[in-house]
């Protein structure tokens, strides 16, 4: 339509002087006007040239006084030939109107105004302000003082319109082809191929963003985590398994059998399967012995032991049940010194809160070898969380069951300006070793993290329900960056 109106114009006519009076004595948009003429000049069918014009328009004020008339009118028609008491004009009146027009009619001497009493000085007055006003809203020609005046009263303000004037380009005609895309079975047999025009191509053109997959920013701290324990040497655990047996989530631990841990409030107990079907008897029985009377110089919890309570299945509470499987494997064969990681989920029956679910996933590394001690432990520890990034690491005493000694690491978080808890570590018991069969002088050495916490601080997310679980937004995973540990981790607050 309006393609069509420019074209055939042109056609018959030099040119278009102005695109605003042509849209408007056709009754068609000027923005589409505009369009239209932008388009027919990017492909020369038509040479079209800038305009621009300066206009004046009412601003919301300037448009109250052209329909109600000017505040000086208003006040001047609000005061009666006798005159009127100040306060009685002023209740009459908007309060912006009594005091701008006040002011406007006392500088044209129209009124007196007393403290008391306002009177007219004249008889008549002409509303030349709605008059100007009215002027301008019809685009009709104003002298420049009075512009000025109404300027300096912020009753109109400046705008500046922009159009085209528009002649014939380069490759003008009266109607525009449509290029064709493609050619088709049809254009060949009707032969119209040979007059179809072709649209060039762009191959310069973006094609469209490709969809591949996304990692999970878990999925990649855990790929880095991953590399720093290959790097240092550890072997993978084999954690395929989240349902585990009592026996080796607690009881292999040496974690009693009252222990609150061991509680349903606490652990998500398996209904069916409800118990495991085989546990190496003969290491069964010492571990029974040790939880009941002790050995290896310990003096034992001193209760009974109940098989029962070992065969219950769960899911998993930590990773530390694959590492007690691990080391009962590794003591059946001669000793040799091993270096074992894991990073896998476990499951905690926790009421669930913002850093808090039911389930997560722990990174957890393990080291075994003749004579360790606890510095070898601190030692590792600065070793691995330095790779992390935490190169700042104090440790506090703390207990586990299966731990002696044991403690938390904390680092210092240089983007929070203060220590924050980030794991959990200790040397294994001889009460949990010595059962197992390995040798007196053999040490385990082992630590524990969640991967949750650490890739919570390294992407700025303060919810862990914004992390994982179905409240987690498709757009975080497809836009977030690659994950470097280090320098960036200490970097974000
Ligand atoms: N299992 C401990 C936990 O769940 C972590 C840990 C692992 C502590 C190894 C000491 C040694 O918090």
């Amino acid at each position: 339509m309006a393609e069509e109106a420019v074209l055939r114009y042109l056609e018959k006519n030099e040119e278009i002087s102005d695109s605003g009076e042509f849209a408007e004595d056709r009754g068609l948009s000027h923005d589409d006007i505009v369009n239209i003429i932008k388009s027919l000049n990017g492909f020369r069918l038509v040479d079209a040239q800038d305009i621009k014009k300066e206009r004046w328009v009412l601003t919301d004020e300037g448009k109250k006084y052209a329909e109600a008339g000017s505040p000086e009118v208003q006040l001047f028609l609000a005061i009666p030939a006798e005159g009127i008491a100040r306060e009685d004009l002023q209740k009459k009146l908007e309060s912006s109107i009594f005091k701008i027009g006040s002011q406007q009619a006392i500088k044209n001497k129209w009124i007196e105004m007393g403290k008391s009493q306002v009177s007219r000085k004249v008889q008549q007055v002409e509303d030349k302000i709605k008059i100007l006003l009215l002027q301008i809203q019809n685009g009709e020609a104003v002298s420049s003082e009075d512009i000025d005046a109404l300027k300096r009263r912020k009753l109109i303000t400046q705008q500046i319109w922009k159009g085209y004037s528009v002649r014939k380009g380069p490759k003008y005609a009266p109607k525009r082809k449509k290029a064709a895309t493609d050619l088709t079975r049809e254009n060949i047999q009707r032969g119209d191929w040979k007059e179809l025009e072709f649209k060039e191509y762009n191959f310069s053109a973006k094609g469209q963003p490709l969809e591949g997959g996304h990692l999970h920013p878990l999925l990649k701290v855990r790929r880095q985590v991953q590399m720093i324990f290959l790097q240092m040497g550890f072997e993978e655990m084999p954690t395929n398994n989240f349902v585990e047996s009592s026996f080796w989530n607690f009881d292999a631990l040496f974690q009693p059998q009252q222990h609150p841990a061991r509680d349903s409030h606490d652990t998500f107990f398996l209904k069916e399967p409800s118990t495991t079907k085989t546990l190496p008897e003969d290491y069964v029985d010492r571990v029974k012995e040790v939880h009941e009377n002790g050995g290896y110089g310990s003096r034992g919890y001193g209760y009974e032991w109940k098989r029962e309570e070992a065969n219950k299945n769960l899911l998993r509470t930590h990773t530390t049940a694959v590492s007690s499987r691990m080391l009962y494997l590794l003591a059946q064969k001669p000793f040799a010194p091993k270096k074992y990681y894991s990073i896998d989920r476990v499951f905690r029956n926790e009421a669930v809160d913002r850093t808090h679910l039911a389930e997560f996933h722990q990174i957890e590394g393990v080291m075994c070898d003749r004579g360790l001690a606890l510095s070898d432990l601190i030692g590792v520890l600065h070793e691995f969380f330095s790779r992390l990034g935490m190169s700042k690491l104090r440790f506090k005493p703390a207990y586990n069951p299966y731990t002696e000694p044991s403690m938390e690491i904390f680092s210092y978080h240089e983007g929070f300006k203060k220590w924050v808890e980030v794991g959990n570590s200790g040397m294994f018991r001889p009460e949990m070793l010595q059962p197992m069969g390995l040798p007196e002088d053999v040490q385990v050495i082992a630590w524990g993290l969640s991967l949750e916490r650490p890739t919570m601080i390294l992407y700025g997310i303060d919810n862990i329900r914004d992390l994982f679980g179905h409240k987690v937004d498709l757009g975080l995973i497809k836009r977030n960056p690659v994950c470097r540990l280090g320098l960036q981790y200490m970097d974000s607050a």
